[in-house]
C-alpha cells in the first residue's frame, strides 16, 4: 500500500491534464511517494516510475508488488528515453515530473537537505553517485560558490557568503549541515531574513550537486522522442529557475521556426513539437495550500505532442 499521509500536489489537475485510463502508458519521473503514481494506476493506466533516491525506488519496487501495472527503476529522469525502451515501449501517452524534493527526504537528516536537522552536508538525491556538497565546497573557489549561489540560490549576498564558507572551510572542512547554518548565521547581521537565506544556500547547493537545470532540460527534450502524438507532458515547479526553463521550453516548442527575427526567410527548419494545454501555470488552490503547505509554490505548466514531434525525431 502506498502512504496514505501523503497528499501529492495539484493530483486532480494532472489527472484531467494526463487523462489516464486503462491501457495508456504514463512515465512518472519523480516517483518519491508514490501519490501520483497511485492516481494514475487507480485510473487503470500503465505507469514506470522513476526516482534516483533508493528509497523510493525500493518504496516502489515493494509496491509493485501488488500492483504489476506499476514498474520501476532507479534513474534519472534526464535517461527517460533509455529507461522507457529498457521497458519494452516504444512510446508512452504521457510523462509527469513533480520536481525538486519530497518531505521525506526533507526530514531526513542524513540526506543534509534541510539546515534544520544536523546531518551530513550531502544533498543528492542518489547517495550512491556524484559528490556530497560538503566535497564541493572544498573544491570550488570562492568565485565559483559565489556563482552557484547567485544562479542557483538567486542570493544577493553570494560573493559575501562564498568568502566566510570558503574561509570555514579552509579553516575546517564544513561536513555538516548545522556548521555550514552556523558559517550563514555569523555572517550576517541581525537582522538579515536568515531562515529564507539558509534557504536558498541549501536550494543553491543542492541544485549543483545534482545537475538539477541541466538534468531537467534534457528531460524535457527526451519527452519529445517518448510521448506519441497527442500524448501529454505535465512538469511541476517550486521555483522560478525551473518554471522559466519549462517556461522558454514550451514557448520555444510551440513555435514553427526558431530563426533570429532579423533573418527574413526560415533557415532552421523547425516545426512546432508541442501545443501547450495551460495557458499560464496552473497553482493550487487555497484549500490545498491550507492542507499541504508544499502546494504554495507550486507552478504547473502541461503541453500536448503534435504529430510534426515525430519528424523533429527522426
Ligand atoms: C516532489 S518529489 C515527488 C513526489 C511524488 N510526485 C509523489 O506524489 O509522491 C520529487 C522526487 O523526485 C526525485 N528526483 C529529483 N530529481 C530527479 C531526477 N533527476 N531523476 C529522477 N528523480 C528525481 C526526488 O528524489 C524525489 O523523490
Amino acid at each position: 500500500m502506498m502512504n496514505r499521509a501523503h497528499v501529492p500536489v495539484l493530483k486532480d489537475e494532472i489527472l484531467g491534464l494526463l487523462e489516464p485510463g486503462p491501457g495508456r502508458r504514463f512515465v512518472d519521473g519523480t516517483f518519491g511517494f508514490g501519490g501520483h503514481s497511485e492516481a494514475l494506476l487507480d485510473a487503470g493506466a500503465d505507469v514506470l516510475g522513476l526516482d534516483l533516491d533508493t528509497e523510493a525506488v525500493a518504496a516502489c519496487r515493494r509496491i509493485s508488488t501488488d500492483r504489476p501495472r506499476l514498474h520501476c527503476q532507479q534513474c534519472s529522469f534526464r535517461d527517460l528515453v533509455v529507461a522507457v525502451r529498457q521497458e519494452g515501449w516504444d512510446a508512452v501517452d504521457g510523462v509527469l515530473l513533480d520536481l525538486g524534493v519530497s518531505s521525506r527526504q526533507l526530514d531526513d537528516p542524513d540526506k543534509g537537505f534541510s539546515y534544520r536537522a544536523d546531518g551530513p552536508l550531502d544533498l543528492r538525491f542518489d547517495q550512491g553517485r556524484g559528490e556530497p556538497a560538503h566535497v564541493l565546497l572544498g573544491t570550488v573557489d570562492e568565485v565559483e560558490l559565489a556563482r552557484i549561489l547567485f544562479e542557483y540560490g538567486e542570493e544577493r549576498g553570494s560573493r559575501r557568503l562564498a568568502r566566510a564558507i570558503k574561509l570555514a572551510d579552509q579553516d575546517e572542512p564544513v561536513r555538516t549541515t548545522t556548521r555550514l547554518a552556523d558559517v550563514v548565521r555569523d555572517t550576517l547581521p541581525a537582522s538579515a531574513p536568515i531562515n529564507a537565506i539558509l534557504s536558498r544556500v541549501f536550494q543553491a547547493l543542492r541544485i549543483a550537486v545534482n545537475d538539477e537545470l541541466r538534468a531537467l532540460e534534457e528531460a524535457l527534450a527526451a519527452t519529445i522522442a517518448v510521448v506519441r502524438p497527442g500524448g501529454r507532458i505535465a512538469v511541476i515547479s517550486y521555483h522560478s529557475l525551473e518554471d522559466r526553463r519549462v517556461k522558454q521550453w514550451l514557448a520555444r516548442e510551440r513555435r514553427d521556426c526558431l530563426c533570429p527575427p532579423e533573418v527574413p526567410v526560415c533557415r532552421c527548419g523547425h516545426a512546432a513539437t508541442l501545443r501547450p494545454i495551460t495557458r499560464r501555470a496552473v497553482t493550487a488552490g487555497d484549500q490545498e495550500v491550507a492542507t499541504n503547505p508544499r502546494a504554495r509554490s507550486a507552478r504547473l505548466r502541461a503541453a500536448e505532442v503534435l504529430p510534426s514531434a515525430a519528424k523533429e525525431r527522426s
